[in-house]
Protein backbone atom coordinates (compact mmCIF):
# COMPACT_ATOMS: atom_id res chain seq x y z
CA UNK A 1 0.00 0.00 0.00
CA UNK A 2 1.05 3.33 -0.71
CA UNK A 3 0.93 6.46 2.12
CA UNK A 4 -0.26 8.76 -0.87
CA UNK A 5 -2.03 6.53 -3.35
CA UNK A 6 -5.19 4.67 -2.27
CA UNK A 7 -4.52 1.96 -5.15
CA UNK A 8 -6.02 -1.21 -3.00
CA UNK A 9 -9.40 0.44 -3.72
CA UNK A 10 -11.52 0.17 -6.70
CA UNK A 11 -12.74 3.25 -8.37
CA UNK A 12 -16.65 3.12 -6.76
CA UNK A 13 -14.80 2.98 -3.73
CA UNK A 14 -12.47 5.38 -4.25
CA UNK A 15 -15.32 7.78 -4.48
CA UNK A 16 -17.63 6.95 -2.00
CA UNK A 17 -14.81 7.27 0.90
CA UNK A 18 -13.10 10.32 -1.35
CA UNK A 19 -9.72 8.73 -0.67
CA UNK A 20 -7.68 10.50 -2.75
CA UNK A 21 -4.46 10.99 -0.47
CA UNK A 22 -2.31 13.87 -0.03
CA UNK A 23 0.89 14.55 -2.06
CA UNK A 24 3.75 14.64 0.07
CA UNK A 25 4.18 18.67 -0.16
CA UNK A 26 0.99 20.04 0.34
CA UNK A 27 1.65 18.23 4.09
CA UNK A 28 4.58 19.74 4.46
CA UNK A 29 2.21 23.21 3.79
CA UNK A 30 -0.20 22.04 6.73
CA UNK A 31 3.24 21.29 8.59
CA UNK A 32 4.31 24.65 8.47
CA UNK A 33 0.85 26.09 9.37
CA UNK A 34 0.52 24.63 12.62
CA UNK A 35 4.42 24.71 13.88
CA UNK A 36 3.49 27.84 16.06
CA UNK A 37 1.43 25.73 17.74
CA UNK A 38 2.70 21.89 18.02
CA UNK A 39 5.52 23.18 20.63
CA UNK A 40 2.11 24.35 23.18
CA UNK A 41 4.28 25.11 26.68
CA UNK A 42 1.06 25.07 28.84
CA UNK A 43 -1.25 22.41 27.57
CA UNK A 44 -0.61 18.80 26.14
CA UNK A 45 -0.89 18.87 22.32
CA UNK A 46 -2.91 16.50 20.23
CA UNK A 47 -2.74 15.95 16.66
CA UNK A 48 -5.56 14.07 14.91
CA UNK A 49 -6.64 12.96 11.56
CA UNK A 50 -9.69 11.42 11.36
CA UNK A 51 -9.92 10.51 7.95
CA UNK A 52 -6.20 9.34 7.64
CA UNK A 53 -5.99 7.40 4.60
CA UNK A 54 -2.98 5.64 5.19
CA UNK A 55 -1.40 8.43 7.22
CA UNK A 56 0.38 10.87 5.28
CA UNK A 57 -0.35 13.67 7.65
CA UNK A 58 1.35 11.31 10.83
CA UNK A 59 4.58 9.72 9.65
CA UNK A 60 6.28 13.27 9.62
CA UNK A 61 5.22 13.83 13.46
CA UNK A 62 5.13 10.64 15.44
CA UNK A 63 7.18 11.90 18.02
CA UNK A 64 3.98 14.41 18.89
CA UNK A 65 1.20 12.76 20.65
CA UNK A 66 -1.48 12.09 17.73
CA UNK A 67 -4.82 10.10 16.95
CA UNK A 68 -5.62 8.55 13.49
CA UNK A 69 -8.98 7.16 12.17
CA UNK A 70 -10.57 6.10 8.85
CA UNK A 71 -13.72 4.04 8.03
CA UNK A 72 -11.63 1.83 5.37
CA UNK A 73 -10.59 -1.47 7.28
CA UNK A 74 -8.05 -2.30 4.66
CA UNK A 75 -6.35 1.20 5.44
CA UNK A 76 -6.46 1.01 8.91
CA UNK A 77 -4.84 -2.63 9.07
CA UNK A 78 -2.03 -0.39 7.09
CA UNK A 79 -2.15 1.78 9.92
CA UNK A 80 -1.76 -0.46 12.62
CA UNK A 81 1.26 -1.59 11.16
CA UNK A 82 3.35 1.48 11.25
CA UNK A 83 1.63 3.54 14.10
CA UNK A 84 0.91 2.83 17.41
CA UNK A 85 -2.11 0.37 17.41
CA UNK A 86 -3.94 2.51 20.44
CA UNK A 87 -4.08 5.47 18.30
CA UNK A 88 -5.71 4.60 15.56
CA UNK A 89 -9.37 3.80 15.18
CA UNK A 90 -11.21 2.34 12.54
CA UNK A 91 -14.33 3.82 12.60
CA UNK A 92 -16.58 6.66 11.22
CA UNK A 93 -15.95 9.23 12.52
CA UNK A 94 -18.95 11.26 11.87
CA UNK A 95 -21.15 8.92 14.39
CA UNK A 96 -20.66 9.72 18.19
CA UNK A 97 -18.27 12.38 17.98
CA UNK A 98 -16.86 13.32 21.03
CA UNK A 99 -13.10 13.15 22.35
CA UNK A 100 -13.57 10.32 24.54
CA UNK A 101 -14.33 8.35 21.79
CA UNK A 102 -10.51 8.96 21.16
CA UNK A 103 -9.25 8.96 24.61
CA UNK A 104 -8.64 12.84 24.38
CA UNK A 105 -8.61 14.35 27.16
CA UNK A 106 -10.64 17.70 27.62
CA UNK A 107 -7.52 19.55 28.74
CA UNK A 108 -5.83 18.95 25.91
CA UNK A 109 -4.96 20.91 23.41
CA UNK A 110 -6.30 19.22 19.93
CA UNK A 111 -5.16 20.32 16.02
CA UNK A 112 -7.24 18.73 13.23
CA UNK A 113 -4.98 18.05 10.79
CA UNK A 114 -5.65 16.46 7.00
CA UNK A 115 -7.58 16.15 3.89
CA UNK A 116 -10.98 14.51 4.92
CA UNK A 117 -12.99 13.74 1.71
CA UNK A 118 -15.22 15.64 0.23
CA UNK A 119 -18.11 14.76 -2.09
CA UNK A 120 -21.57 15.88 -2.63
CA UNK A 121 -24.08 13.11 -2.22
CA UNK A 122 -26.40 14.62 -4.35
CA UNK A 123 -23.79 15.52 -7.78
CA UNK A 124 -22.45 11.76 -8.66
CA UNK A 125 -25.12 10.09 -6.62
CA UNK A 126 -27.32 9.54 -9.59
CA UNK A 127 -25.29 6.87 -11.16
CA UNK A 128 -24.46 5.82 -8.17
CA UNK A 129 -21.21 6.24 -7.41
CA UNK A 130 -21.45 8.47 -4.51
CA UNK A 131 -22.57 7.15 -1.12
CA UNK A 132 -24.79 8.17 1.63
CA UNK A 133 -23.25 10.47 4.42
CA UNK A 134 -24.23 8.46 7.54
CA UNK A 135 -23.40 10.63 10.62
CA UNK A 136 -24.52 12.18 14.08
CA UNK A 137 -27.80 14.34 13.22
CA UNK A 138 -26.01 17.46 13.64
CA UNK A 139 -23.76 17.20 11.40
CA UNK A 140 -25.47 16.11 8.37
CA UNK A 141 -24.48 17.69 5.29
CA UNK A 142 -24.74 16.93 1.63
CA UNK A 143 -21.50 17.20 1.23
CA UNK A 144 -19.34 14.78 3.57
CA UNK A 145 -16.36 17.32 3.79
CA UNK A 146 -18.80 20.42 5.48
CA UNK A 147 -19.79 17.02 7.93
CA UNK A 148 -16.25 16.44 8.87
CA UNK A 149 -15.44 20.21 9.67
CA UNK A 150 -18.85 20.69 11.80
CA UNK A 151 -17.21 17.22 13.40
CA UNK A 152 -13.96 19.81 14.16
CA UNK A 153 -16.60 21.59 16.47
CA UNK A 154 -18.29 18.72 18.32
CA UNK A 155 -14.58 17.59 19.19
CA UNK A 156 -14.11 21.03 20.28
CA UNK A 157 -10.42 21.50 18.54
CA UNK A 158 -8.53 24.05 19.54
CA UNK A 159 -7.45 24.50 15.96
CA UNK A 160 -7.86 23.06 13.09
CA UNK A 161 -5.53 22.88 9.63
CA UNK A 162 -7.20 20.60 6.64
CA UNK A 163 -7.67 20.61 3.04
CA UNK A 164 -10.99 21.65 1.42
CA UNK A 165 -12.77 23.08 -1.64
CA UNK A 166 -12.43 26.56 -1.93
CA UNK A 167 -16.07 26.98 -2.48
CA UNK A 168 -17.10 25.86 1.22
CA UNK A 169 -15.98 29.08 2.20
CA UNK A 170 -16.32 31.72 -0.72
CA UNK A 171 -20.35 30.46 -2.10
CA UNK A 172 -22.00 32.26 0.27
CA UNK A 173 -24.69 29.29 -0.01
CA UNK A 174 -22.30 26.95 1.42
CA UNK A 175 -20.64 29.20 3.75
CA UNK A 176 -23.65 29.28 5.94
CA UNK A 177 -24.38 25.68 5.64
CA UNK A 178 -21.02 25.41 7.75
CA UNK A 179 -23.39 26.75 10.71
CA UNK A 180 -21.29 25.94 14.31
CA UNK A 181 -18.32 25.67 12.47
CA UNK A 182 -18.33 29.51 10.87
CA UNK A 183 -19.57 30.70 14.17
CA UNK A 184 -16.75 29.73 16.25
CA UNK A 185 -14.12 29.32 14.30
CA UNK A 186 -11.92 32.39 12.30
CA UNK A 187 -9.49 31.94 9.10
CA UNK A 188 -6.11 32.65 9.88
CA UNK A 189 -4.05 31.48 6.93
CA UNK A 190 -5.55 30.17 3.85
CA UNK A 191 -3.38 28.86 0.78
CA UNK A 192 -4.64 27.86 -3.29
CA UNK A 193 -4.18 25.37 -4.97
CA UNK A 194 -5.49 23.59 -8.63
CA UNK A 195 -7.27 19.84 -7.74
CA UNK A 196 -5.28 18.25 -10.67
CA UNK A 197 -2.06 18.14 -7.70
CA UNK A 198 -4.51 14.73 -6.66
CA UNK A 199 -3.65 11.60 -8.85
CA UNK A 200 -6.81 10.43 -9.96
CA UNK A 201 -9.82 13.12 -9.27
CA UNK A 202 -11.63 14.09 -12.39
CA UNK A 203 -10.93 16.74 -15.48
CA UNK A 204 -12.90 19.01 -14.01
CA UNK A 205 -10.10 21.33 -12.46
CA UNK A 206 -11.30 23.36 -9.19
CA UNK A 207 -9.82 25.24 -6.29
CA UNK A 208 -8.47 23.21 -3.22
CA UNK A 209 -7.34 25.08 0.35
CA UNK A 210 -4.64 24.56 2.44
CA UNK A 211 -6.85 26.54 5.43
CA UNK A 212 -5.45 26.88 8.73
CA UNK A 213 -8.60 28.05 11.73
CA UNK A 214 -8.40 28.69 15.27
CA UNK A 215 -11.13 28.41 18.04
CA UNK A 216 -13.18 31.81 18.51
CA UNK A 217 -16.04 32.87 19.78
CA UNK A 218 -16.56 35.69 17.51
CA UNK A 219 -16.68 33.00 14.43
CA UNK A 220 -16.22 34.26 10.76
CA UNK A 221 -18.87 35.91 8.71
CA UNK A 222 -18.78 35.96 4.53
CA UNK A 223 -17.68 39.44 4.57
CA UNK A 224 -14.61 38.15 7.07
CA UNK A 225 -14.14 36.12 3.48
CA UNK A 226 -15.07 38.16 0.99
CA UNK A 227 -12.44 40.30 2.55
CA UNK A 228 -9.91 37.79 2.99
CA UNK A 229 -6.84 37.79 1.51
CA UNK A 230 -6.00 33.81 0.59
CA UNK A 231 -2.41 32.89 -1.32
CA UNK A 232 -1.51 30.93 -4.11
CA UNK A 233 0.59 27.78 -4.10
CA UNK A 234 3.58 28.81 -6.19
CA UNK A 235 2.41 31.53 -7.11
CA UNK A 236 2.99 35.41 -6.05
CA UNK A 237 -0.44 36.70 -6.94
CA UNK A 238 -2.97 36.50 -3.98
CA UNK A 239 -7.07 36.42 -4.16
CA UNK A 240 -9.40 38.46 -2.55
CA UNK A 241 -12.91 37.62 -3.51
CA UNK A 242 -14.26 41.24 -2.97
CA UNK A 243 -11.53 42.13 -5.11
CA UNK A 244 -14.01 40.42 -8.29
CA UNK A 245 -16.82 41.66 -9.91
CA UNK A 246 -19.32 38.87 -11.27
CA UNK A 247 -22.56 38.85 -13.03
CA UNK A 248 -24.73 38.04 -10.01
CA UNK A 249 -27.55 41.19 -9.85
CA UNK A 250 -26.48 42.40 -13.09
CA UNK A 251 -27.21 38.72 -15.41
CA UNK A 252 -29.96 36.97 -14.44
CA UNK A 253 -28.97 33.09 -14.41
CA UNK A 254 -32.01 31.59 -13.64
CA UNK A 255 -34.97 29.95 -16.05
CA UNK A 256 -38.32 31.60 -15.66
CA UNK A 257 -40.29 30.54 -12.12
CA UNK A 258 -43.83 29.39 -12.44
CA UNK A 259 -45.27 32.86 -12.60
CA UNK A 260 -42.55 34.32 -14.92
CA UNK A 261 -43.01 35.04 -19.01
CA UNK A 262 -42.03 32.11 -20.14
CA UNK A 263 -41.68 32.80 -24.08
CA UNK A 264 -39.14 34.49 -25.23
CA UNK A 265 -40.57 37.23 -28.04
CA UNK A 266 -37.78 36.98 -30.07
CA UNK A 267 -37.73 33.40 -29.86
CA UNK A 268 -34.52 32.74 -28.03
CA UNK A 269 -32.94 31.29 -25.01
CA UNK A 270 -30.20 31.19 -23.05
CA UNK A 271 -28.74 27.66 -21.40
CA UNK A 272 -28.89 28.44 -17.32
CA UNK A 273 -25.45 28.35 -15.89
CA UNK A 274 -24.60 28.06 -11.73
CA UNK A 275 -20.82 29.59 -12.39
CA UNK A 276 -18.48 29.98 -14.74
CA UNK A 277 -17.46 26.38 -14.89
CA UNK A 278 -20.56 25.58 -16.23
CA UNK A 279 -21.03 28.47 -18.23
CA UNK A 280 -18.45 26.67 -20.07
CA UNK A 281 -19.36 23.82 -20.38
CA UNK A 282 -23.29 24.32 -21.21
CA UNK A 283 -24.97 25.37 -24.45
CA UNK A 284 -25.37 28.51 -25.03
CA UNK A 285 -28.23 30.31 -27.51
CA UNK A 286 -30.85 28.23 -28.29
CA UNK A 287 -34.01 28.52 -30.08
CA UNK A 288 -36.33 25.78 -28.21
CA UNK A 289 -37.77 26.79 -25.09
CA UNK A 290 -36.55 24.28 -22.43
CA UNK A 291 -37.05 24.03 -18.33
CA UNK A 292 -32.97 25.51 -18.19
CA UNK A 293 -33.79 27.85 -20.95
CA UNK A 294 -33.34 31.20 -19.38
CA UNK A 295 -35.25 33.92 -21.60
CA UNK A 296 -33.54 35.94 -23.87
CA UNK A 297 -35.44 39.67 -25.12
CA UNK A 298 -34.30 42.10 -27.69
CA UNK A 299 -32.91 44.42 -24.67
CA UNK A 300 -30.98 41.98 -22.68
CA UNK A 301 -29.59 40.13 -25.43
CA UNK A 302 -26.34 42.18 -25.26
CA UNK A 303 -25.81 40.67 -21.87
CA UNK A 304 -25.88 37.39 -22.98
CA UNK A 305 -24.00 37.90 -26.25
CA UNK A 306 -21.28 39.24 -23.27
CA UNK A 307 -21.62 35.81 -21.99
CA UNK A 308 -20.96 34.05 -24.84
CA UNK A 309 -18.08 35.84 -25.76
CA UNK A 310 -16.53 35.11 -22.30
CA UNK A 311 -17.41 31.14 -22.80
CA UNK A 312 -15.69 31.37 -26.18
CA UNK A 313 -13.11 33.64 -25.60
CA UNK A 314 -11.80 33.68 -22.09
CA UNK A 315 -9.22 30.91 -21.51
CA UNK A 316 -7.08 32.21 -18.85
CA UNK A 317 -4.09 29.97 -17.25
CA UNK A 318 -5.22 30.58 -13.71
CA UNK A 319 -9.08 29.88 -15.35
CA UNK A 320 -9.31 26.91 -12.22
CA UNK A 321 -8.92 30.06 -9.61
CA UNK A 322 -12.75 31.33 -11.06
CA UNK A 323 -14.45 28.28 -11.79
CA UNK A 324 -16.94 28.46 -8.53
CA UNK A 325 -17.58 32.00 -9.12
CA UNK A 326 -20.34 33.57 -11.23
CA UNK A 327 -19.09 34.84 -14.50
CA UNK A 328 -16.69 37.67 -14.07
CA UNK A 329 -17.93 40.90 -15.81
CA UNK A 330 -16.60 44.84 -16.02
CA UNK A 331 -20.12 46.55 -16.28
CA UNK A 332 -18.61 49.00 -17.83
CA UNK A 333 -17.23 47.48 -20.66
CA UNK A 334 -20.01 46.16 -21.37
CA UNK A 335 -22.44 48.94 -21.11
CA UNK A 336 -19.89 50.51 -23.58
CA UNK A 337 -19.32 47.95 -26.30
CA UNK A 338 -22.81 46.20 -26.68
CA UNK A 339 -22.37 46.54 -30.45
CA UNK A 340 -18.93 44.69 -29.95
CA UNK A 341 -20.70 41.61 -27.95
CA UNK A 342 -23.41 41.47 -30.00
CA UNK A 343 -21.65 41.35 -33.54
CA UNK A 344 -19.40 38.78 -32.66
CA UNK A 345 -22.49 36.54 -30.91
CA UNK A 346 -24.58 36.89 -34.12
CA UNK A 347 -21.80 36.51 -36.48
CA UNK A 348 -19.93 33.37 -34.81
CA UNK A 349 -23.06 31.60 -32.93
CA UNK A 350 -24.63 29.10 -35.15
CA UNK A 351 -27.80 29.24 -33.82
CA UNK A 352 -28.15 32.75 -35.42
CA UNK A 353 -27.32 30.98 -39.16
CA UNK A 354 -30.64 29.11 -38.55
CA UNK A 355 -32.89 31.98 -37.76
CA UNK A 356 -35.00 33.63 -39.68
CA UNK A 357 -34.04 36.78 -41.24
CA UNK A 358 -36.15 39.19 -39.70
CA UNK A 359 -35.45 38.83 -35.79
CA UNK A 360 -31.64 39.24 -36.73
CA UNK A 361 -32.76 42.56 -38.57
CA UNK A 362 -34.32 43.74 -35.16
CA UNK A 363 -31.83 42.86 -33.20
CA UNK A 364 -29.47 44.49 -35.64
CA UNK A 365 -31.66 47.47 -35.86
CA UNK A 366 -31.75 47.91 -31.94
CA UNK A 367 -27.90 47.87 -31.11
CA UNK A 368 -27.13 49.59 -34.50
CA UNK A 369 -25.36 46.83 -36.05
CA UNK A 370 -24.26 46.17 -39.36
CA UNK A 371 -24.91 42.88 -41.61
CA UNK A 372 -21.16 42.82 -42.85
CA UNK A 373 -20.87 39.22 -44.18
CA UNK A 374 -17.23 39.76 -44.09
CA UNK A 375 -16.59 40.97 -41.06
CA UNK A 376 -13.14 40.21 -39.75
CA UNK A 377 -13.80 38.10 -36.82
CA UNK A 378 -10.63 37.27 -35.65
CA UNK A 379 -9.84 40.83 -35.70
CA UNK A 380 -13.61 40.96 -33.35
CA UNK A 381 -12.01 38.08 -31.20
CA UNK A 382 -8.82 39.90 -30.89
CA UNK A 383 -10.70 43.05 -29.32
CA UNK A 384 -12.80 40.69 -26.96
CA UNK A 385 -9.78 38.60 -25.80
CA UNK A 386 -8.17 41.86 -24.86
CA UNK A 387 -11.04 43.14 -22.83
CA UNK A 388 -11.42 39.61 -21.35
CA UNK A 389 -8.12 39.59 -20.02
CA UNK A 390 -8.55 42.73 -17.54
CA UNK A 391 -11.09 40.85 -15.89
CA UNK A 392 -8.17 38.96 -13.52
C1 LIG B 1 -9.12 12.38 0.96
S1 LIG B 1 -8.73 10.86 1.79
C2 LIG B 1 -7.43 11.46 2.78
C3 LIG B 1 -6.60 10.44 3.43
C4 LIG B 1 -5.37 10.98 4.16
N1 LIG B 1 -5.73 11.93 5.21
C5 LIG B 1 -4.46 11.68 3.17
O1 LIG B 1 -4.57 12.89 3.03
O2 LIG B 1 -3.69 11.02 2.50
C6 LIG B 1 -10.13 10.71 2.83
C7 LIG B 1 -10.15 9.50 3.76
O3 LIG B 1 -11.34 9.60 4.54
C8 LIG B 1 -11.82 8.31 4.79
N2 LIG B 1 -13.25 8.44 5.16
C9 LIG B 1 -14.29 8.74 4.36
N3 LIG B 1 -15.42 8.84 5.10
C10 LIG B 1 -15.07 8.62 6.38
C11 LIG B 1 -15.78 8.62 7.61
N4 LIG B 1 -17.08 8.87 7.67
N5 LIG B 1 -15.09 8.35 8.75
C12 LIG B 1 -13.76 8.08 8.71
N6 LIG B 1 -13.05 8.10 7.58
C13 LIG B 1 -13.68 8.36 6.43
C14 LIG B 1 -11.54 7.56 3.51
O4 LIG B 1 -11.49 6.16 3.74
C15 LIG B 1 -10.20 8.16 3.08
O5 LIG B 1 -9.14 7.37 3.56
Amino acid sequence: MQVNLAEHLPKNERIQLGSYYTPERLVHRVYDFIQPYVHNKKKKVVLFDSAGGCGAFLFGIKQCDYRIADRDLNACKFLKQHFEQQNVFHTNSLIEVNRAKYFISSSAFLIMIGNPPYNDTTSEFKNGAKGQNICDEDLYDRDIGVSFLKSYHKLNADVVCVLHPLSYLIKESNFKRLRDFKDNYKLIKGEIFSSTLFHGTGTGKFPILVSLYEKNADGMTFEDIRNFRFNILDNDKTFVLSNFKTTDGYINKYPPRKNDVQKSPIGLYYYTFRDLNSLKKNASFRTKEHPNGIVVTLENFYKYSYLYSLKSLFNPEDAWLYGNLSPLVHIEDVEQNKELYVSYAIKTNKVFKEMGNSILRKIAEFYKVKFDKTADIDKMEKTIKHRLVKLV
